[in-house]
């Protein structure tokens, strides 16, 4: 897998990121560039693959937290097989700071 584009100012429209910058920004180009083929990525969308539930959808699973998305991220996972793919460290803390802003305390899953 390809390492993650720099943190690309062009991105930083939909980031609920308060500060505009830093890891939850580099979060979001990373999302954008390796995970928007198939997962919606930012709010309000669904994925482009319908399999893959929305970034938004995943984190607000109850429990959710960065310390529970990271070991996931960090698992070299191959379920389902297209997701066969290792994250480098530094990317899975920049794409868990990006994916937490996506939490709304309120929120309510569209399906169940
Ligand atoms: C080629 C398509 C594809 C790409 C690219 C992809 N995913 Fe996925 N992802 C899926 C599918 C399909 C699922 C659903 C797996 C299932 O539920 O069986 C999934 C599931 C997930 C889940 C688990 C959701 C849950 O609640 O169990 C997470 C987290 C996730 N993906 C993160 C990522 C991240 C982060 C990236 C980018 C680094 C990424 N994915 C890139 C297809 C993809």
């Amino acid at each position: 897998m390809s390492r993650g584009v720099s943190a690309s100012p062009t991105t930083a429209k939909v980031n609920t990121d308060p500060a505009g910058s830093g890891p939850s920004s580099r979060g979001l180009a990373f999302a954008k560039a390796n995970c928007s083929g198939c997962h919606a990525v930012t709010t309000g969308r669904g994925s482009p693959n319908p399999e893959a539930p929305p970034f938004e959808v995943v984190v607000n699973a109850p429990g959710l937290t960065a310390a529970t998305l990271k070991p996931w991220l960090r698992d070299s996972h191959n379920f389902p097989a297209m997701m066969n793919f290792a994250i480098d460290p530094e990317q899975i803390d920049d794409l868990a700071a990006y994916m937490t802003t996506l939490q709304r305390r309120d929120y309510t899953p569209p399906i169940q």
